[in-house]
């Protein structure tokens, strides 16, 4: 009987009959049991996938080891089950907990651990882990190691390192996936492998090519760089009728060209003006400096004396409490909030999208931004502009799958946030971040349009979700997220999945795939 419920009761009767479950026990939810919502959404961090309308899993698997894992790939090939892999859940379509056909979630929550070794200057992360963790254990550890990985602490690294990784060290060291050495994966097969055996074109792939491609990383090695006793941060805010426009358009000359221990980033959004109460458009420059007050002073005096900072502007920390400041903690919190997979500030609804920016765009063009932004029916839209260069443009564009490189000014990501629910709200707030991003054509990277592919965005192009996918038609969104790199993904693909297991709307197809 090949019905799917048939397939749903032998998937169970499978994994519980696993050699793997006599050893110890494979635990997981199906919706028959009380837990199963909770399970569900503790990772869901883009409420848009939310609703009661979105597909659910048949089943959510929670490995305690590897051996789980192998047992739920074999178990997913004999009963035709499809799977998604979940890390932390912040994939911005949902990708790895709602499919359009019948799945499973293998959920990685409980392989989490992360052991850092201090003298080697390495740390084994795994993949069920979050970047949060990873700075605890080094911050709790050393004052003067560091990784260089995203903002947001609740982040998983599964999917983070999948797709390149990256926050306020960039120009600094790169991305996090530049700093990988070694990984743990489970491939099409069930076969565990590191490095070494898994060759190393595979550990090419997964390192920026995106997740739930390639296998299931159980674990990732990565190098920690070198960061001063004290770093530096500091946000100034400029509002419309303060020249934020004419400050923008400045940051967007000196912005990649600074030393590359100086990060400067741009949030656009609104504030309220506080003399008549009605909306205008802010610019928050954000920064972190890889050195102290006194060298970046007279550093910005010099190449950006339109921002205005001032010594009082900047803040001494430890790099770990850098880390807090930007996630949005007090800086003297306790170090263990860094742990917490609850995010900080409460879920919401959201859209986004990313674009690279090659040469500096209008005033005029960023006018054009700041009428979008104060639209009132628009609940919280944002778009961070993230300078470039630096290391950036040091690293070739072949040596991981991430593409973008020199040549890149900056990155922006553009983003819009709601709570209301329902249809209407929804499509106002995703029909306003397309219009923006029509409106930005002329003003970003083109012949492709570029994309970061962490930054999921399912306009730029997808698979059929229920059948099969040509290479050639993932290539419309493919050389998006990884320009020349995408061939050599096929390849890579066509060499390990052959028949295309691991998979989503986004996912590197192989030469000839198979439904
Ligand atoms: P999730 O579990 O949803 O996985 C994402 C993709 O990877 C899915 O396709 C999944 O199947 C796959 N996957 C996950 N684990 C895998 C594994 N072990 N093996 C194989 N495939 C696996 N990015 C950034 O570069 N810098 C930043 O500062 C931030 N900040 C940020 C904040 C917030 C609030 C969100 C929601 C997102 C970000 N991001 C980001 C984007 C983030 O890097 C991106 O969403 C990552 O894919 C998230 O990885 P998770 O494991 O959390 O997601």
């Amino acid at each position: 009987d090949a019905s799917p419920a048939a397939n749903h009761d032998n998937f169970l009767h499978c994994l519980s009959t696993s050699p793997a479950a006599n050893v110890s026990k494979i635990v997981f939810y199906t919706p028959a049991n009380p837990s199963y919502p909770s399970v569900l959404q503790f990772s869901i961090h883009n409420l848009r996938f939310n609703t009661s309308a979105a597909p659910k899993p048949i089943v959510i698997v929670t490995p305690q080891t590897t051996s789980h894992i192998q047992a739920a790939i074999s178990c997913s090939h004999k009963h035709r089950l499809h799977l998604r892999v979940r890390g932390g859940g912040h994939d911005y379509e949902g990708l790895s907990y709602v499919a359009s056909r019948p799945f499973f979630i293998l959920d990685l929550i409980n392989l989490s651990s992360v052991k850092v070794d201090v003298a080697a200057r390495t740390a084994w992360i795994q993949a069920g882990g979050t970047i949060g963790e990873l700075y605890y254990q080094i911050g709790t550890q050393t004052t003067t190691l560091a990784f260089p990985a995203g903002v947001c602490p609740t982040v998983g690294v599964g999917g983070h390192f999948s797709g390149g990784g990256y926050g306020l060290s960039l120009r600094k060291f790169g991305l996090a996936a530049d700093h990988i050495v070694d990984a743990h994966l489970v491939d099409v097969k069930g076969k565990v492998h590191n490095r070494a055996s898994m060759g190393e074109d595979l550990f090419w792939a997964i390192r920026g090519g995106g997740g739930n491609t390639f296998g299931v990383v159980t674990a990732w090695k990565v190098n920690l760089l070198p960061v001063p006793e004290n770093v530096t941060v500091f946000t100034v805010t400029k509002t419309i009728q303060q020249n934020a426009t004419g400050i923008i358009n400045r940051w967007q000359q000196v912005a990649d060209r600074f030393p590359d221990d100086l990060f400067i980033r741009v949030i656009l959004d609104r504030t309220e003006t506080t003399t008549n109460s009605t909306a205008t458009g802010r610019a928050s420059f954000n920064s972190l400096y890889l050195g102290q007050a006194q060298s970046l002073l007279p550093l910005l005096q010099r190449d950006f004396p339109e921002l205005g900072v001032e010594r009082e502007d900047l803040i001494e920390l430890t790099w770990i409490r850098s880390i807090l400041y930007f996630a949005g903690y007090p800086t003297d919190s306790p170090l263990e909030v860094l742990r917490s997979q609850v995010p900080l500030t409460r879920k919401r609804n959201f859209k986004a999208k990313s674009d690279y920016v090659t040469e500096p765009m209008s005033e005029r063009a960023l006018e054009g931004i700041w009428r979008r932004i104060l639209r009132p029916d628009i609940e919280d839209p944002e778009l961070i502009f993230s300078p470039y260069g630096g290391r950036m443009s040091e690293i070739p564009e072949s040596s991981i799958p991430f593409p973008h490189r020199a040549g890149t000014r900056y990155k922006i990501q553009h983003l819009v946030y709601w709570e209301r629910e329902g249809r209407e709200a929804t499509d106002r707030h995703v029909d306003w971040i397309r219009e923006l991003y029509g409106y930005l054509a002329p003003h970003v990277s083109k012949n492709p349009r570029l994309a970061y592919v962490n930054y999921r965005d399912l306009d730029v192009g997808s698979n059929n979700g229920a059948g099969f996918t040509s290479h050639e038609e993932a290539r419309v969104w493919g050389v998006k997220y990884f320009k020349g790199n995408y061939e050599r993904l096929v390849r890579v693909k066509t060499a390990v999945d052959p028949r295309n297991f691991f998979r989503n709307e986004q996912s590197v197809p192989p030469l000839t795939a198979w439904k």
